[in-house]
């Protein structure tokens, strides 16, 4: 097997010829952090969360994405790199709806987690942001675009993993989406609902369906009930 010499913040080590760089950092003990990689299931580059400092480069390069080469010296926590994630994270929270204490994954989000570790508690830009109705239709996964940070690895699991391929990028911009063919809800296509899409999103924009929306649409079919979107059911007289 060919073997590839590079340094690391200092440490020298070598590694598998085609490894990325994330890779090899991580067996040296040394954290990057990521949102859109999933190992062998999405390996995209999307979010640019796991920027590093590659010397001779005119940017900072995607580590998850970026294959070792001879020679190569890497900072993975330079200063320009801790503020370019930090920036990165900023733009993806500016359009991420932030009702974390009602979200279903408050305290078991990688976004969440990740604007801790990096003291990231406000927001610094404000932007055009599209709010989406959310998707409840399905028997069993609920579709939350307004929470969605376009990492990509609910389509990628759909489409490589299942083989269903029902979900897709949509649009461009600030007008960005995950979606379904001429946008119809998740019932309306060909979903399976085999909930993989649930297991691997960081945030809480795919979640299952749970007795909490089965009573709400009970009620909504009701017509004992008035139900308000933010106030308890209240029974007609
Ligand atoms: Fe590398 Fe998202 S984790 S670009």
């Amino acid at each position: 097997m060919e073997m590839v010499n590079l340094t690391i913040d200092g440490i020298k080590t070598q590694v598998p010829k085609g490894t990325t760089v994330l890779a090899a950092a991580r067996s040296l003990n040394i954290n990057i952090p990521t949102l859109c990689f999933l190992k062998d299931i999405n390996e995209v580059g999307a979010c640019r969360m796991c920027v590093v400092e590659v010397k001779g480069a005119r940017s900072l390069q995607a580590s998850c994405v970026l294959p070792v080469a001879e020679g190569m010296e890497v900072k993975t926590n330079s200063k320009d790199v801790r503020e370019a994630r930090s920036v990165i994270l900023k733009l993806i929270l500016a359009r991420h709806e932030r009702e974390c204490l009602t979200c279903s994954r408050n305290l078991n989000c990688e976004l969440q987690k990740l604007c801790e570790e990096m003291g990231i508690d406000g927001l610094d830009f404000q932007g055009e942001k599209i709010t989406y109705a959310v998707d409840t239709a399905s028997p069993s996964v609920v579709r939350d675009q307004n929470k969605c940070i376009l990492c990509g690895r609910c389509i990628s699991v759909c489409r490589n993993v299942q083989g269903t391929g029902v979900i897709n990028f949509a649009r461009r911009g600030v007008k960005t989406t995950v979606t379904t063919s001429y946008d119809k809800g998740l019932s309306e296509v060909a979903c399976i609902n085999c909930g993989q899409c649930i297991k691997i999103c960081p945030v809480g924009a795919l979640r299952e369906k749970d007795d909490r929306d089965r009573v709400w649409e009970a009620l909504d079919n009701s017509d004992m009930y008035v139900v308000a979107q933010t106030a308890p059911a209240v029974r007609v007289a």
